[in-house]
């Protein structure tokens, strides 16, 4: 049977939407707390960190995001317990990829600590280290788990060989994939990561689902895309952004959209927005734009 559910391991459904703290980079604790709080309220249960974030988008530097993010669990211990939280590993700025086992150990144990919590929810590779051998990677995370540290693994920017690779040392499923899915960047319907998601029951995560915003303003973007998008938003009398995530959910992997806003409103929208799905004739017609050439 297919399954309709986005099942994380012990999580159970982890639901539609995702947000993500990339850009939470705001100074006030306050601030955060509202916007961590508003989300779940309207009933997010995903929580994406980095241990980078915080590195760009006006943050104090790396670590930041995983820091607020703490000081948010401290003003109110209540919200840790309503989300299932996720964070990455991997990339040490400079190098850029590390993955050798002492070095994520310590991103890692970095990341609890910063947070203050016990668990990570699901620790994910950001980006694999093309010089890491995927058995002492897999070891590394073997460890962490058995220790209690992280409870599932997903990867990030992976490609399906480099998943197979790290997935064969593992004795356990590697249970999210995160690559970058939006309807201006159609990668992973292609380069056989859906398939490998579909195919090992893995649910996709997809960052930058409205291309970092670009598929709002139009920047850099085909003007095809943007056209196509807008017809199709007033045929469902709905908006460009909704039709965005409908793009995304409808595939049959079932992702997940990591939504990037950090206005409350845009996320409580997002949502509580009941269009899931569109007709294949609306999905394809959002490919053909993208790629800019009719389907053969
Ligand atoms: N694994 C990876 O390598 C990787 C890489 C990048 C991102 N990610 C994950 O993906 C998450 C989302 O990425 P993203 O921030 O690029 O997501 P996004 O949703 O594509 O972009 C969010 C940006 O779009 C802006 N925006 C403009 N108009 C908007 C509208 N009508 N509705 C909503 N947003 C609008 C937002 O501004 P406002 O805040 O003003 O709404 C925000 O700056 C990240 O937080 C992170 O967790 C992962």
């Amino acid at each position: 049977m297919v399954t309709s559910q986005r099942n994380l391991g012990e999580f159970g459904d982890i639901g539609d939407f995702g947000i993500g703290l990339w850009r939470m980079t705001t100074p006030s604790v306050d601030e955060a707390r509202k916007y961590i709080e508003s989300s779940l309220d309207a009933g997010v249960r995903l929580l994406d960190n980095a241990d980078i974030y915080g590195a760009n988008w006006g943050g104090s530097g790396r670590g930041s995001c995983e820091e607020m993010l703490g000081k948010v669990f401290v003003a109110d211990k209540s919200l840790r317990q309503r989300c299932v939280l996720a964070t990455k590993g991997g990339i040490i700025p400079g190098v850029p990829y590390d993955q050798s086992s002492a070095v994520l150990r310590k991103s890692c144990e970095d990341s609890l600590r910063r947070m203050g919590v016990d668990r990570i929810d699901l620790y994910f590779i950001h980006r694999p280290d093309l010089f890491a051998h995927p058995a002492e990677v897999a070891e590394t995370l073997m460890a962490l788990r058995s220790e209690g540290k992280i409870a599932e693994v997903g990867v990030s920017n992976f490609t399906v060989a480099q998943y197979d690779a790290l997935r064969s040392f593992l004795p356990f499923k590697i249970v999210a994939s995160q690559p970058e899915y939006s309807a201006a960047n159609l990668g992973p319907l292609r380069d056989g990561t859906f398939d490998s998601c579909m195919r090992d029951g893995v649910i996709p995560f997809a960052w930058s689902p409205l291309a970092g915003g670009r598929l709002l303003t139009g920047e850099s973007m085909r003007p095809e895309l943007i056209t196509a998008l807008d017809e199709i938003a007033d045929r469902h009398a709905t908006t460009r952004d909704a039709i965005c995530y409908a793009f995304i959910l409808s595939h049959p992997s079932r992702p997940i959209v990591l939504l990037g806003s950090q206005r409350p409103e845009r996320i409580a929208s997002a949502v509580n927005n009941p269009l899931r799905e569109l007709p294949k004739i609306d999905l394809y017609k959002i490919v053909a734009a993208s790629e800019g050439k009719k389907l053969p």
